[in-house]
């Protein structure tokens, strides 16, 4: 079936420059060139903070908002370039104050407070490693985390801080963690100087970390180098079209990579002015700040996008959206329904834009000046090379399902999996960097999704790993074993469902439904309040035995096609079921 297009051809972007001969400017683009735009120190050294923050706070945009940010409670507060050079300096002198090393990992476990912000920028201007947790993390995940980095600080809020008490003693290597909402901390900063001297770090020097999910194992420590602002800064200009007078809206949270890459590294570089909204997601509430800050770019996410959409046609039209000119998806699938919505309610589509924790920058895209082929991921971002080939790593034909890979080299390719060589080598093959998810290109170049070629979840576009949420759930009593999927959702793209093999004396203890569902409602808290509030199974079920392979592997995708009603597919490796 041929595609839906939406054509370009008469629509006005202010791109610079024109982008409309994608194929030129591909073959053009190259990294050396745009890496001039950032600002280097003497025998090529490069601090990525320094370039969101420090240059402009030294140049002509020092009294430019930065910063314009909203509270979970509607409190506004408005930061310049300067203003966050500034904060963050006191933020540098006070970790350093504290000990904290070059090289160090410092964790952030935060809400989206300017303190967040100005704690990242502060960590990588010492040239420590900033760690990100997201504020939905529990117990186990934060331990997980932090002994994993062997953090050496954290940042937290006294709210949040309650989660650390139990998990304290197991963390021999945390030896400070900083309250930011206490008259000490305010107190100890306020004493800290505004100036402080920019660590001249090594582009290829550590600059924070992520931990991300897989099929196996535990969530793996994905590390990024400061040379990653290059590409971050490249992606921002020319896909999310940043320019000078522009006021941004980035949705994502830092816990998240999108959060990192297009709040405050590869977007400030471009010396944006950014909207962070600390509340949580909305549909009206979301609305009416696109009206009232006059946001021009809105770079968001699918499973926001389809609750939007679930309030109704009249919901955009109740606003003034005559600033958005922008619009952005990422972290799922888009459908096709989602962008002719926004043609329809918003007069624009949304750009639908790839990537990946791992890929540390948009990788493929939708450019505002493309044709969009509805439905499509778009083409490979300038000076990248991507395509689609077969497990051993050989190109294969268009139209061709295949997986999604990208030739090596681009800035901010992950630099490596924290202390775990052999995750980060099993990424690559052939001298492809396989990304897991499986898709085809089009004889026009665009690019396709189909799926992921392993267990990893998506729920509302955060990635959970099967693994974290099954080892969860064997720590409940009740529980001998649990197989847990993705389950396709109109809503969330994706909800997790356990499938669950209980004691024999619980068995024994659900014998009506009632009893029943009061367990499985007990196993998904129990999920909740010790794993993460946006990783825990909605679904449960009962089930007396997990399909496994025959050296004890659980075989998630005869689950998912049991749950799906589909064909089950080759189970010659699978032990009597
Ligand atoms: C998925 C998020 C379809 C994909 C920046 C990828 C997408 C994973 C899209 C990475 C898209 C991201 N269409 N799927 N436009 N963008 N994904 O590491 O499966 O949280 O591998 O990075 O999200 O998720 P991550």
């Amino acid at each position: 079936m041929a595609a839906q297009v939406y054509s370009k051809k008469d629509k006005k972007f202010p791109v610079l420059p024109n982008l409309a001969d994608y194929e030129k400017l591909h073959a053009e683009f190259n990294w050396s060139e745009a890496s001039k735009e950032l600002d280097w120190f003497e025998d090529g050294k490069l601090n990525a903070a320094y370039n969101a923050i420090d240059r402009h706070a030294k140049g002509d945009r020092k009294d430019k908002l930065a910063l314009i940010w909203e509270g979970a409670k509607g409190e506004k507060k408005q930061y310049t370039f300067l203003d966050l050079f500034k904060l963050s300096n006191k933020f540098a002198n006070l970790i350093k104050n504290k000990g904290a090393q070059k090289g160090d990992r410092i964790f952030i476990f935060l809400p989206r407070i300017p303190y967040l912000y100005t704690a990242f920028l502060a960590i990588l201007k010492n040239g420590s490693v900033a760690g990100l947790l997201f504020s939905a993390f529990q117990e186990q995940a934060l331990l997980d985390r932090l002994s994993d980095s062997g953090a050496k600080i954290l940042f937290t809020n006294s709210e949040l801080a309650k989660r650390v008490e139990g998990i304290r003693s197991k963390l021999p290597e945390l030896k400070e963690i900083l309250i930011v909402d206490t008259p000490e901390f305010e107190n100890e900063l306020a004493a800290q100087p505004d100036s402080f001297e920019t660590v001249k770090t090594d582009p290829s020097d550590f600059a924070f970390m992520l931990y991300t999910s897989g099929t196996t194992g535990k969530p793996k420590g994905v590390v990024h180098h400061h040379y990653a602002i290059v590409a971050q800064h490249a992606t921002a200009k020319y896909v999310l079209d940043i320019h000078d007078t522009d006021i941004y809206w980035c949705t994502a949270d830092p816990g998240w990579v999108t959060g990192i890459a297009y709040t405050i590294l590869g977007s400030w570089s471009c010396g944006v002015t950014s909207f962070i909204d600390e509340g949580r997601f909305d549909p009206s509430r979301w609305f009416q700040k696109l009206q009232d800050y006059k946001i021009n770019i809105w770079y968001t996410a699918p499973t926001a996008i389809r609750m939007i959409m679930a309030e109704g046609e009249d919901l955009p039209k109740k606003y003034d959206l005559s600033h958005l000119r922008h619009i952005l998806s990422v972290g799922e699938p888009l459908n096709p329904e989602a962008i002719h919505w926004s043609i329809k309610t918003m007069g624009m589509p949304f750009h639908d834009t790839w990537w990946q924790t791992e890929t540390g920058c948009i990788s493929i895209a939708n450019y505002p000046t493309m044709d969009i082929k509805i439905g499509s991921m778009g083409k490979p971002f300038l000076g990248m090379e991507a395509a689609i080939v077969d497990d051993a790593g050989k190109p294969v034909a268009n139209d061709t399902e295949g997986n999604i890979a990208l030739r090596p080299g681009w800035p901010s390719m992950m630099k490596t999996i924290w202390q775990r060589q052999e995750k980060y080598d099993s990424y690559f093959i052939n001298n492809w960097y396989l990304s897991g998810d499986r898709g085809y290109r089009d004889s026009d170049g665009y690019f396709w999704f189909i799926g992921r070629s392993d267990d990893v979840i998506k729920t509302s576009g955060e990635r959970v790993g099967p693994f974290e949420v099954e080892s969860a759930l064997v720590e409940h009593p009740a529980v001998v074993e649990a197989g847990v999927i993705g389950k396709p959702d109109q809503a969330r793209g994706e909800v997790i469902k356990a499938f669950v093999v209980l004691e024999k004396e619980y068995l024994d203890k659900v014998k009506t439904t009632e009893e029943a569902q009061k367990l499985k409602d007990e196993l998904s808290q129990y999920v909740k309040k010790h794993l993460a509030g946006h990783a825990y199974p909605r679904e449960v079920e009962f089930i007396d035995k997990l399909p496994k392979t025959r050296s004890g592997k659980i075989m998630r995708r005869i689950l998912k096609a049991k749950e799906m009603g589909q064909p089950v597919g080759d189970t010659s490796t699978l032990e009597e079921y």
